[in-house]
């Protein structure tokens, strides 16, 4: 038994790469191609030196986040701004249904995942690639996802930086210490070349943005990647 085996893996592209003239035909699209969660992106210019969108976006999104039987797909949103708790708020009222954000940008952390989850969410926290894990030893058994990331955060289309799988065995183990379901989320430069070594690594859900909106068939590049979690 390979040690992914026992998971169940999610794919969650990230609208970061679509085309942003046509977003609500784009999550469709991707979600009829076989999309678990829409990852959305939230950069302020300022935590991250990129602007995206806000959630306005999402609330415009909302609706078009169901599967063509009409079962709603999970709006995971990535707070790469600061301060974090009144944007987290206004993405909650807006439709998400999770919610991470990157400690460094929070004044007080375990707050900021409460208000998270007193609004309904499931909250998550990133690391960057050059930061420790210690605040997880604080706040593990309070959250419902951990976010890797495997690029500096900012903008898609960058390489995978392979110390992020030395840091996702470390918080698989420290997952499974808990003994509870929290999600070991990666983000940036996922291929269908490398996400079986990543989740090898650990992880159980994988965000990719450029891999599948870069590509004209979006099934086609979702069945390679599970096809290379299934081996
Ligand atoms: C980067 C974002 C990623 C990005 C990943 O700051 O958090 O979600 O969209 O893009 P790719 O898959 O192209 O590396
Ligand atoms: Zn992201």
């Amino acid at each position: 038994m390979n040690p992914s085996s026992h998971r169940t893996f999610r794919i969650a592209p990230s609208i970061l790469s679509a085309d942003f003239a046509r977003l609500g035909d784009e999550v469709r699209n991707v979600i009829a191609a076989g999309a678990d969660w829409i990852h959305f992106d939230v950069m302020d210019n300022h935590y991250v030196p990129n602007l995206t969108f806000g959630p306005m976006i999402c609330s415009a999104l909302k609706p078009h986040a169901k599967t063509p039987a009409g079962v709603p797909v999970p709006i995971d949103v990535h707070l790469m701004v600061q301060p974090v708790d009144a944007l987290a708020a206004a993405f909650a009222d807006a439709g998400a249904d999770l919610i991470s954000f990157h400690p460094d940008a929070s004044g007080h952390v375990h707050r900021s995942v409460q208000a998270i989850k007193a609004k309904g969410c499931q909250a998550g926290l990133v690391f960057n690639p050059a930061q420790p894990l210690d605040v997880l030893d604080w706040v593990i058994d309070d959250i419902d996802l951990v976010l890797i990331m495997s690029v500096n955060p900012g903008f898609g289309g960058q390489s995978f930086i392979d110390s992020a799988l030395r840091k996702i065995e470390d918080v698989r183990r420290r997952i499974d210490a808990t003994g509870k379901d929290i999600r070991l989320e990666v983000d940036g430069g996922i291929k269908t070349d490398n996400i079986r070594r990543v989740a090898d690594a650990g992880a159980d859900t994988f965000v990719a943005g450029s891999a599948i909106f870069g590509k004209p068939d979006y099934p086609g590049v979702i069945q390679q990647m599970r096809a290379a979690l299934a081996v």
